[in-house]
């Protein structure tokens, strides 16, 4: 297991941490640079219809303008981080990150490729990046989520949520603290969130 002492403090490489899945490869876990537009791409492709939904709240495929953007996250005063299968040319297999809204919240959204769902993937990036903006002075972060997102909001309850506005009965927007992010625990979910991003993931799914 590779450690690194601060999530989002950026390391010479960009790099935040390794994490390891008992059955798979290894993955790194990195700030995103400019050459990832193509492996961003790739990672939207491979969604299911309804992730795709989920993510982008439309069928459509993220035009290549949107790509690029995501790729200059920190240029613009958010921050953006990948996870991507451990050596050269590695598959990315999710993404989060935040971009800053007028009012100094980000704006936070995450894609975890369907084969590595349910691994904690989407936990240990969300605190990175919940790190990350704690350590810009970022005071909270804010997200449309589809009502029917339950893998989400399951992720987004473990961590304390407010719900700031809600539309319709399809989608709320949502807050979680940064600078004092709050660690609400669950009846039954007993198991510490653990170290941000280095170490190895678990399945969290429901045994069969
Ligand atoms: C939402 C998403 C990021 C979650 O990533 P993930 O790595 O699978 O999430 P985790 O493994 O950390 O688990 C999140 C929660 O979902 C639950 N979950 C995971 N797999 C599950 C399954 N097969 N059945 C039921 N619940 C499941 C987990 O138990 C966990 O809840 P808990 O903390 O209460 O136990 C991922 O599903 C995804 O990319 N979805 C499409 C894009 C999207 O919806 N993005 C969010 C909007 S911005």
């Amino acid at each position: 297991m590779l450690a690194h002492a601060e999530p989002g403090a950026g390391a010479a490489d960009g790099v935040v941490g390794t994490l390891n899945r008992p059955d798979g490869p290894a993955l790194t876990v990195r700030t995103v640079t400019d050459a990832d537009v193509e492996g961003l791409d790739a990672l939207f492709q491979g969604l299911s219809t309804k992730d795709r939904r989920h993510r982008f709240f439309g069928l459509c495929h993220p035009a290549r303008e949107f790509l690029q953007q995501l790729t200059r996250a920190e240029d613009e005063g958010g921050y953006r981080l990948v996870a991507a299968v451990a050596g050269p040319g590695g598959a990315l297999v999710a993404e989060a990150g935040y971009a800053i809204l007028p009012d100094g919240d980000g704006e936070f959204a995450l894609t975890v490729a369907p084969g590595w769902q349910g691994w904690r993937l989407g936990h240990r990036l969300l605190g990175a990046v919940v790190a990350a903006a704690a350590a810009r002075g970022v005071p909270n972060l804010q997200a449309d989520i589809m009502a029917g997102n339950t893998r989400m909001l399951a992720l987004l309850r473990r961590r304390g949520y407010i719900t700031l506005a809600r539309e319709e009965l399809s989608e709320i927007r949502i807050a979680i603290g940064a600078a004092q992010p709050a660690r609400r625990r669950q009846p039954g979910n007993a198991e510490p969130l653990g170290p941000l991003v280095s170490g190895t993931l678990a399945s969290c799914a429901p045994a069969a």
